[in-house]
């Protein structure tokens, strides 16, 4: 299939794309570069260096490339700055995502796979967390993307697009080539890495008196291959759903942290800072509904080996893609 690929030249669209061509699909990549890296890019797509709020760049793009499936990863991804500047995620999350919907009907494209996220549940009110809890997201950045998830679906309806929504919990760990180099980095994965490469003297704990066993937050983190894997499986879908997709076990910042120092033999010294208002203590994915309908199962349900892939692209890249 032909896959056209928006966000392709950040830290999932990268390596997302890298394994669609590995499995014989030709992709397309479309991206401003704003978060993104240009050596992110696999070599082996076709690059356009566009934006996707100008709908005389996305909408001849679209057109000439013919895609059978759009995969939509571009977004902006920080929920802090979603607090401070909700205007910047929903002019670009929604509006400059309707110019996309609008230039995939326009080439006849019939699937598309959209780049969710378990923050348009909010506060879950049960875990692990299936696709039949209420969506009520606790910030611009959540809402944002429930608000196209809805766009979505009105455009099935009306426009016959086949959709379906990945709600992903945390992605980590990176592939031999690419690995996750985001401009401002707040998970967690990454910022223990720093610390052990001595980018940075100590990792920051946001709270230690949640109502979890060892006080921290709990999370639940995706290997980046797993969640490749979904994607190529949501290619086969006929009708549109919705998948939370997660690893289904929750690990909390403390056990992460002595992962990573077991991983990377550093002491990896810690401050305990404020929580942050509006962080859930514990978020964690029922993965039953992806496993029983695409037969979706996780390569790598253990964080070892997660953080041992994002340990050893750190350790070859240590200034990330270097721009
Ligand atoms: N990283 C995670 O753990 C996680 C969790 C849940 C959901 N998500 C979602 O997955 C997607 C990818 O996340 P990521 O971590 O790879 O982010 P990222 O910032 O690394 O990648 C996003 C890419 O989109 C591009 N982009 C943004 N706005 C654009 C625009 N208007 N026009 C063209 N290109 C644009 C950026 O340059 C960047 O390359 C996002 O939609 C994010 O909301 C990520």
């Amino acid at each position: 299939m032909h896959i056209f690929v928006t966000g392709g030249a950040g830290y999932i669209g990268s390596i997302c794309s890298e394994e669609l061509i590995n499995a014989g699909h030709q992709v397309t990549i479309f991206d401003n570069l704003t978060e993104g890296h240009r050596l992110a890019v696999d070599p082996r797509a076709k690059f356009i260096k566009g934006e996707l709020a100008e709908r005389d760049q996305i909408l001849p793009a679209v057109r000439e490339a013919r895609p059978d499936a759009v995969m939509h990863f571009a977004a902006n991804a920080l929920v802090g700055e979603s607090m401070t500047n909700p205007s910047k995620y929903f002019r670009n999350n929604v509006a400059s995502g309707i110019n996309l919907l609008d230039a995939a009907v326009e080439a006849g494209v019939k699937k598309f796979i959209f780049s969710s996220t378990c923050a348009t549940y909010g506060t879950p009110e049960k875990i692990p967390m299936d696709e039949r809890l209420p969506q009520k997201p606790i910030n611009p950045y959540g809402h944002s993307k429930l608000m196209f998830e809805q766009i979505l679906n009105w455009y099935d309806k009306i426009h016959n697009l086949v959709y379906v929504n990945l709600r992903y919990f945390n992605a980590a760990g990176a592939s031999g080539k690419f690995g996750e180099d985001h401009r401002i980095e707040t998970h967690l994965i990454p910022n223990v890495l720093k610390v052990a490469l001595g980018q940075k003297d100590q990792c920051e704990i946001y709270g230690e008196n949640y109502a979890t066993p060892d006080g921290t937050c709990i999370r639940d983190f995706i290997h980046i291959h797993d969640l490749a894997a979904a994607h190529m499986l949501a290619l086969d879908r006929e009708t549109s759903a919705s998948y939370n997709l997660g690893s289904g076990e929750g690990f909390s910042v403390r056990q992460v942290i002595e992962i990573a120092r077991k991983v990377t033999g550093a002491a990896i010294p810690v401050v305990v800072k404020e929580p942050r208002p509006g962080d859930p203590p514990r978020l964690v994915a029922s993965s039953h509904k992806i496993t029983s309908e695409l037969g979706w199962r996780p390569k790598y349900p253990r964080l070892q080996p997660v953080i041992e892939s994002a340990w050893a692209w750190h350790q070859k890249h240590p200034n990330g893609y270097g721009d």
